[in-house]
């Protein structure tokens, strides 16, 4: 996880480097710290915490230099302490390193540098790449020949900005992000394009093992090669504003809020890449969705509509489990995985599994360029614009979207999927407005001190409740529960006591069953939430979506999203940075 961003050019790097660790704070937020080198020394200042809360501000600014790093930490090993914040120097000071990910051969290699005379001062992994620099240089070779020579021995996945005391950086990218923004006369790493949106749209996707060499110009040498490389400037389509809060309070209600846009966008989405896609589900034998989170909630959703639109069987697996059901893929099988980030190292991983056996990989994604695009066959961009908050909303109703284009299309009739797409776009306008929010308010107030939610669905609307259990605990840390509404008689009906909340979601086919369903925990002392286009006198409070069809998730999810935003507020819970989370998971 974590952010990481570098700087080098012709311009002060702190303000530079402080300003894009503070828009990749969403990615790790347990502790901050930034190196700048100036006159043959790398000044560093770090500390646990927030950067955006930090006592050494002030000063922080006024670091002399024009080459810098910094990180911003979700900790994987050690304590979140300022001593174990990066970035890390070797022995002697004249290397700095900040790193994303995980260096799985630490302490074989912590040892040896031990015996070596180095010391160590944090618990980090990430304290033994520096020194394990040092150590090379000790033996003669220069700052990055040293670097190239170190990087052979760390295992594991990760992205490394090394900063020498002279202003020289070495960067490298193995199954973590790293992206490269060119300017005029300098050049910015960050772990994403948002960090320096600002200053340059002009990136580099790097390839695995890229290694990138900034000492005046800017070199890329390939590890795995043991060559340099040129590697393409791409223009970004987005433009800095969306990656800005604006007018809101928080990221997570500018990004609800941006969801008709985004599901209007999509209705207009290039027919090509849908086709082309839908062409390889039909050719497949065997089709397998893997996602993490969210991502595999609407992965969920999407198996009932290709089963019921496009009468085509499809499983789905979550990511992290995806590698103990690889052994009967083969090279007819395929493998589509949904992923906001495209980095996120679960899903990495089972595509690579998934490409092992010889199965063709195909990916619904929301960032360009991402290691997860790069790596399969064919892509399709959710065009969701970037996802800021941790919470994913408006990339869980773009894939969504795009699952439901795919199944309309393998049923020949992906017009009326684009008309449907188009009509809900303007309901999500009116499920967003302020007069609704405060609707969801009302309801928010009643749930806030509540121990415990359950919410219910059947068919197409269980995974609905399942999405929705998870943005209510990740943003509010209420134990929110979802289940089949069938299930509740096989065990979940002995948790129902008088007056726990039980949201309901009621719709089209599976509207009957699931209002008995609530009947069930109603004459049990529930308080029963219905959320659907028809009211029930088994309803204690009532949300009223319009019948959206195929797409019922889409709108059933809104006042959801809402309600968990209403909770963090009403229960003082940052709805942006939910504690121990991080946006982009890229380590296993
Ligand atoms: C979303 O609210 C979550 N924070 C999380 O579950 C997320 O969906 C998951 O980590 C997958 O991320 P991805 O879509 O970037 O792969």
């Amino acid at each position: 996880m974590c952010g990481i961003f570098g700087y080098k050019g012709r311009r002060n790097a702190s303000p530079i480097v402080i300003e894009g660790l503070k828009k990749l704070d969403y990615r790790g937020y347990d502790s901050w710290g930034i190196g700048i080198a100036h006159e043959d020394v790398i000044h560093i200042k770090k500390d646990a915490g927030r950067i955006e809360v930090s006592r050494e501000m002030p000063d922080l600014e006024k670091l002399p230099g024009t080459a810098g790093i910094a990180h911003t930490r979700w900790a994987t090993h050690g304590h979140v302490t300022k001593e174990n914040a990066n970035p890390h120097s070797s022995n002697n000071g004249k290397i700095a390193v900040v790193h994303n990910g995980i260096i799985e051969n630490f302490q074989e290699q912590k040892q040896f540098l031990a015996g070596q005379g180095f010391k160590f001062y944090s618990e980090t992994d990430t304290e033994t790449i520096p020194n394990t620099i040092e150590y090379h240089m000790r033996r003669g070779y220069d700052f990055i020949e040293a670097a190239k020579r170190s990087l052979k021995h760390l295992e594991g996945q990760y992205a490394i900005l090394a900063l020498d005391s002279e202003g020289k950086i070495v960067a490298v990218r193995k199954e973590a992000p790293l992206v490269v923004g060119v300017g005029k006369d300098e050049y910015f790493l960050a772990s994403d394009v948002t960090a320096f949106i600002d200053h340059t749209k002009d990136v580099i996707f790097l390839e695995e093992n890229d290694m990138v060499i900034i000492d005046g110009g800017l070199k890329i040498f390939n590890l795995d090669k043991n060559a340099f490389v040129k590697r393409p400037v791409s223009k970004i389509d987005w433009d800095a504003e969306q990656a800005k809060k604006g007018n809101f309070d928080h990221f997570y209600l500018k990004e609800i809020m941006e969801q008709a846009e985004v599901i209007e966008r999509i209705s207009n989405t290039d027919q090509k890449i849908i086709k082309e896609i839908a062409g390889e589900i039909r050719k497949a034998k065997g089709v397998y969705i893997v996602a993490c989170g969210t991502a595999s909630y609407a992965s969920m959703y999407g198996l009932y509509l290709f089963s019921k639109i496009a009468k085509t069987h499809v499983n789905s697996c979550v990511a992290s489990e995806f590698q103990y059901f690889k052994h009967f893929l083969n090279s007819k099988s395929l493998v589509i995985a949904v992923s906001q980030s495209g980095e996120t190292a679960d899903t990495l991983s089972a595509i690579r599994a998934a490409k092992s056996m010889g199965a063709k990989v195909v990916s619904i994604t929301n960032v360009n360029g991402s290691s997860l695009m790069r790596e399969s066959d064919k892509s399709i961009l959710q065009k969701a614009g970037p996802e800021i908050a941790v919470n994913s909303t408006k990339a869980y109703t773009s894939q969504l979207a795009i699952l439901g284009l795919l199944a309309y299309e393998l049923s020949g009739k992906l017009g009326e999927g684009t008309e449907e797409l188009k009509e809900l776009s303007r309901e999500i306008y009116y499920l967003t407005s302020e007069n609704a929010r405060k609707f969801v308010k009302e309801l928010a107030e009643k749930l806030k001190d509540k121990e415990h939610i359950y919410l219910i669905g059947r068919g197409p609307q269980y995974p609905t409740a399942l999405e929705a259990a998870h943005k209510i605990k990740e943003v509010s840390y209420i134990h929110a529960e979802a289940f089949a509404g069938g299930e509740l008689k096989h065990g979940p009906n002995a948790l129902i006591t008088k007056g726990t909340p039980y949201i309901v979601f009621s719709s089209g086919e599976t509207e009957k069953e699931t209002i008995n369903s609530a009947m069930e925990v109603k004459a049990r002392g529930a308080f029963v939430v219905g959320v659907g286009p028809k009211n029930n006198e088994v309803f204690d409070f009532f949300i009223k979506v319009r019948d959206a069809g195929d797409f019922n998730s889409i709108v059933q999810i809104i006042p959801m999203q809402i309600l968990s935003y209403q909770l963090a507020l009403l229960r003082g819970c940052d709805p942006d940075r939910p504690r121990n989370l991080a946006k982009s998971v890229t380590v296993k």
